[in-house]
């Protein structure tokens, strides 16, 4: 089966093809259009992006197209990210996709973004399939997640306020990095002192137990004012090196708060693989300590390459390729959901 993906849901304008059935797919074609524009402003602008989209949406599929080698006529079905996301910007990939299915006589499917996430990197690495302890670190979603199989996925924890993305973000800014601040944070953090500052890790102690409702949940808000409260009592002596050394604090606080929690998961559902989802599963100093750990615990760590780290329509066809194999089809009122639970979920 060959899937066209359509990718719409923040500021990257995608589309892909992606060929094949059960585990055994590859990556015909995919394009990613970076919306550049949001920079100027320090984050995404929701009606902006939207504009974007519609800008873009149909030379990027002609050139997914292309690339794959294909005419639409040769496509057997389309995926659009229909949740969650900004839905002036879901729309445009929705309604886009919804005229391209009905045109074109293809049956179409709805995905949701974080599941398209959960199937990334097997796109890549053909051993990051179910059973697995998922990681989603994006710059709108923090998710830990116990994926029994595809399409049964078991919550284990989430944030609770902001994700990690957004901490990344909002704590490069107050070192008065670029936006998206998150790689630029991690660059800085390279060179800082991981003495000078030493922040509490979050959510983080020794005596939680399994079922206490902060086992396994996530919270960046009070990391970000920790980083905020350096950054004035520093005052005047905020040079190069006290702002590295900062960047080095939140940084080393976030990444083991993550990497604990994930080990948590591991070691409860009895897991011998991790697979993290996400832009901020970029971060190599993240995968790295993941690595280490997870070594310890017996378990493998599989990253997805940055190009399928972020937001990407690979994914989404890959996701939507599962979704219709297994006979699922959306209809023609098919409507975008700024939330909505991941699909799948199975309860405690
Ligand atoms: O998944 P993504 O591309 O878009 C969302 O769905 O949000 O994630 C973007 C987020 C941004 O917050 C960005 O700063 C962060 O991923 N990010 C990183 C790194 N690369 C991207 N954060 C930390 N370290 C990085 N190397
Ligand atoms: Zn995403």
């Amino acid at each position: 089966m060959r899937v066209l993906g359509i990718e719409t849901s923040c500021d990257e304008t995608s589309a892909s093809v992606v060929e094949g059935s059960g585990e055994t797919t590859a990556l015909r074609s995919l394009v990613i259009l970076s919306q550049d524009v949001h920079t100027i402003f320090g984050g995404v602008v929701p009606e902006i992006a939207s504009r974007a989209h519609l800008t873009a949406i149909v030379p990027v599929t002609e050139r997914a197209l292309r690339d794959a080698g294909l005419a639409l006529a040769e496509i057997d079905a389309i995926a659009v990210t229909n949740a969650p996301g900004l839905v002036g910007a879901l729309l445009v990939g929705v309604s886009f996709a919804k005229s391209l299915a009905y045109s074109a006589g293809k049956p179409l499917i709805g995905v949701h973004h974080m599941e398209g996430h959960l199937f990334a990197t097997a796109l890549e690495q053909e051993d990051a399939v179910p059973p697995y302890v998922a990681l989603l670190v994006s710059g709108g979603h923090t998710l830990l997640l116990d994926v029994e199989a595809w399409g049964r996925y078991r919550l284990l924890g989430s944030t609770r306020d902001d994700a990690a993305g957004e901490a990344f973000d909002k704590s490069a800014k107050l070192l008065g990095l670029p936006y998206p601040g998150g790689p630029h944070l991690e660059q800085l953090a390279a060179t800082g002192d991981p003495k000078r500052f030493r922040f509490t890790r979050p959510m983080l102690r020794r005596d939680q137990q399994p079922g206490d409702a902060d086992y396994y949940d996530l919270s960046f808000s009070g990391l970000k004012t920790a980083v905020l409260n350096a950054v004035r009592a520093t005052g005047d002596a905020l040079d190069d090196e006290a702002r590295a050394a900062i960047a080095r604090g939140f940084q080393d606080s976030l990444i083991e708060t993550l990497v604990e929690k994930t080990a948590r998961a591991v070691r409860a559902r009895g897991r011998t693989r991790v697979v993290l989802g996400g832009g901020v599963s970029g971060n190599r100093t993240l995968v790295d300590a993941m690595r280490t750990r997870m070594a310890a615990l017996g378990a493998t760590v599989h990253a997805p390459s940055s190009r399928l780290a972020t937001d990407n329509a690979a994914m989404i066809a890959r996701a939507g390729l599962f979704r219709l194999e297994r006979g699922e089809r959306s209809t023609a009122g098919l409507n975008a959901f700024a939330t909505q639970p991941i699909p799948g979920l199975v309860a405690e």
